[in-house]
């Protein structure tokens, strides 16, 4: 089954070079560890329109049946990350993000201020997180077993 990943933070602070990027690389630290393979990694601004096109190639491109998101699911004004994965999506997944915030909210009750959504473009499971390294270990750790059955489905492969 192929395991192939695309990881894509959210952040104008790191696309700026003001800060360094942890989370991004936290996934996929975590991703690697778990067999997957990554087929690319981009930090983008928190740019709708830049961002929705970005999700789009990569999906449309056949680059990843994974891509993650960091970032850009919360309050600030220029979060948008929710919004642009239910733009592109096809088809949502709203027991992913349900499952992160159920596991998080045992962690820290902060976990009801993401909005992060997941969704499905064509062959692609788009998953959002949020933008602390350690809210991506916590959100991914949540999931990260479930996504390969999540892949054979994808695949046609049924149950
Ligand atoms: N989920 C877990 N597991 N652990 C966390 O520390 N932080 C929360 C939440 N989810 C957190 C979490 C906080 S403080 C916010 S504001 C939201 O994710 C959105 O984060 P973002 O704005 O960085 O995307």
């Amino acid at each position: 089954m192929s395991k192939r990943v695309y990881v894509i933070t959210s952040s104008d602070s790191c696309y700026a070079g003001e800060r360094e990027d942890i989370s991004g690389p936290t996934a996929i630290a975590m991703l690697r560890e778990a067999g997957w393979e990554l087929t690319g990694y981009a930090v983008l601004p928190d740019e709708r329109q830049l961002l929705a096109e970005k999700l789009r190639a990569v999906c449309d491109g056949g680059l990843a049946e994974l891509l993650i998101t960091t970032g850009g699911t919360g309050f600030s004004q220029r979060d948008c990350m929710p919004e642009v994965t239910a733009e592109v999506a096809e088809r949502m997944v709203p027991g992913i993000p349900e499952a992160m915030r159920w596991y998080s909210l045992q962690i820290t009750p902060r976990a009801m201020l993401s909005r992060a959504a997941a969704g499905l473009r064509g062959n692609t499971l788009i998953v959002n997180l949020p933008g602390s390294p350690k809210a991506v270990r916590e959100n991914l750790g949540a999931i990260l077993d479930t996504l390969p059955h999540a892949m054979e489905m994808l695949r046609g492969g049924g149950h």
